[in-house]
């Protein structure tokens, strides 16, 4: 029933996981400056850094990463914040059980910079999406998304405070129903059995 979380940065994702109560086994960063890792080791959630720095290639990387995951066992490896693009021999190995959050409404603004590239385009409405991992970047099968209003007067960090505070809510739901087996993948398409709603709209500034 576990997951392995993997991250880069701040952790404010894996926060939300673990408050949550999902089973997080291990939580890997390939930073050693990732404040994330202080949270795992607050919470007595075992952390390890494995530093892409370190590797001549992406393949070597992600697989001496793929080595620490395996380790563990889990079920679902859960990316939250990891910055790095995956090789699509990683990908291929984790099919079906590895899954991204993403603050954009995808297929719109894969990538980076998400915020102000919604700002920029005029878009009155932006959100999160968490998706199932493919080789291509910020692309899989959509498994829930949140969408927020953009105001009149958002500057990219406001609005991305907006979009986290949904992405809080809407990666442990995604998480629980991965646990409990309650998603199936139709070719592009993920569905959720029972009567769950894989979109949320807030209205909430
Ligand atoms: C989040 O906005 C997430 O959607 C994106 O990177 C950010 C990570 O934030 N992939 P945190 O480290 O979880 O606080």
């Amino acid at each position: 029933m576990s997951v392995v979380v993997l991250i880069s940065g701040r952790g404010s994702n894996l926060q939300a996981l673990l408050d949550a109560g999902i089973p997080v086994v291990a939580v890997i960063s390939n930073r050693a400056d990732a404040a994330g890792l202080a949270l795992a080791a607050r919470r007595g959630v075992a952390a390890a850094v494995v530093e892409h720095r370190k590797f001549p290639t992406r393949e070597a990387f992600d697989a001496a990463l793929a080595t620490e995951i395996d380790r563990h066992r889990p079920r679902l490896v859960a990316l939250a914040g990891f910055m790095r693009v995956l090789t699509p021999g990683f990908v291929e190995r984790y099919a079906g059980r590895l899954v991204n959050i993403h603050p954009s409404l995808l297929p719109e603004y894969p990538g980076l910079d998400t915020h102000a590239r919604a700002l920029a385009a005029g878009a009155r409405r932006h959100g999160c999406t968490v998706h199932f991992v493919t080789a291509q970047l910020d692309h899989g099968p959509i498994i829930a998304q949140a969408s927020v209003p953009v105001l009149a007067g958002d500057t990219p960090e406001s609005l991305a405070a907006r979009v986290l505070r949904q992405e809080h809510l809407l990666y442990p739901r995604a998480i629980r129903w991965f646990l409990d087996d309650a998603l199936v993948i139709e070719g592009e398409r993920v569905r959720v059995k029972g009567n769950h709603a894989q979109m949320v709209a807030s209205d909430q500034s």
